[in-house]
């Protein structure tokens, strides 16, 4: 896949669509097989990042891309910090930038737009589980109010030996200093129903995210 961009086209932040998926698989394919960034034991297909994306734009979890010059430069996106409810006003998130367009400036747009368009949604806390050897991602974290709050030792597998994963976390909006607006339960495994029917009392700000509208910036 041709990858080059015009060194002056601007960059491009918006929602993800399917047709976006087989350019993030490539991008993610990469990191497993060559990087600190992922966890995955294996390079995922097509499909998987397709039913992932479908799931949290279900949840109103934010999927965002980087466009520049009409190719896919990186991604990032948000998932439920844990499935059980009391958990459900916090996000963990991953990004990835291409291999071809590292340390270019894409990470220091993606990462503050997923922050807003999670802070949009309501949700008040953040997390990364970010590598211990990972210092680009920490750096690009601690950039935007991200801090160290704890380290995991030896919880990772990789490249045939034992590593580290730092947590690192941020407030989103008003964080734990207020009653965050009310949010449908996620689904009790195996129900299909969500834990409680009681209506969100607000609509979320960014419900453009999930059609696909909504937060896009350009540099
Ligand atoms: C981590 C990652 C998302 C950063 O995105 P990026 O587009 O390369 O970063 P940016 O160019 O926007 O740089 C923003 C800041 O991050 C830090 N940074 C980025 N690349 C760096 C590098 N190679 N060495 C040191 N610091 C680096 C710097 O502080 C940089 O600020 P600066 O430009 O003033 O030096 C990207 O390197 C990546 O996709 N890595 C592989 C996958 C991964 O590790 N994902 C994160 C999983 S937690």
């Amino acid at each position: 896949m041709d990858t080059t961009v015009a060194a002056s086209a601007p960059i491009t932040v918006r929602p993800s669509a399917e047709a976006d998926v087989p350019a993030m698989v490539a991008i993610y394919s990469h990191h497993v097989s060559n990087g600190l960034g992922t966890f995955d034991p294996e390079p995922l297909q097509d499909d998987d990042i397709k039913r992932r994306r479908k799931n949290m734009l279900k949840r109103r979890l934010p999927h965002l891309v980087a466009e520049c010059d009409g190719k896919i430069v990186g991604y990032a996106y948000a998932v439920p910090f844990r499935k059980r409810p009391a958990y459900r006003h916090a996000v963990k998130h991953s990004i990835y930038v291409h291999p071809d367009h590292l340390h270019s400036g894409i990470g220091r747009l993606l990462l503050p737009a997923l922050i807003e368009a999670c802070t949009a949604e309501g949700f008040r806390q953040m997390i990364g589980y970010v590598d211990a050897e990972n210092l680009p991602s920490q750096k690009l974290h601690e950039m935007f109010g991200f801090r160290r709050v704890g380290l995991l030792e030896g919880v990772g597998f990789k490249y045939g030996r034992w590593t580290d994963a730092l947590l690192m976390q941020r407030a989103l909006g008003e964080g734990a200093t207020s009653l965050p607006p009310e949010r449908p339960k996620p689904e009790r495994p195996g129900s299909g129903q969500p834990a409680s029917s009681q209506p969100a009392s607000s609509e979320p700000a960014s419900s453009q995210a999930a059609s696909g509208g909504g937060y896009s910036r350009t540099t």
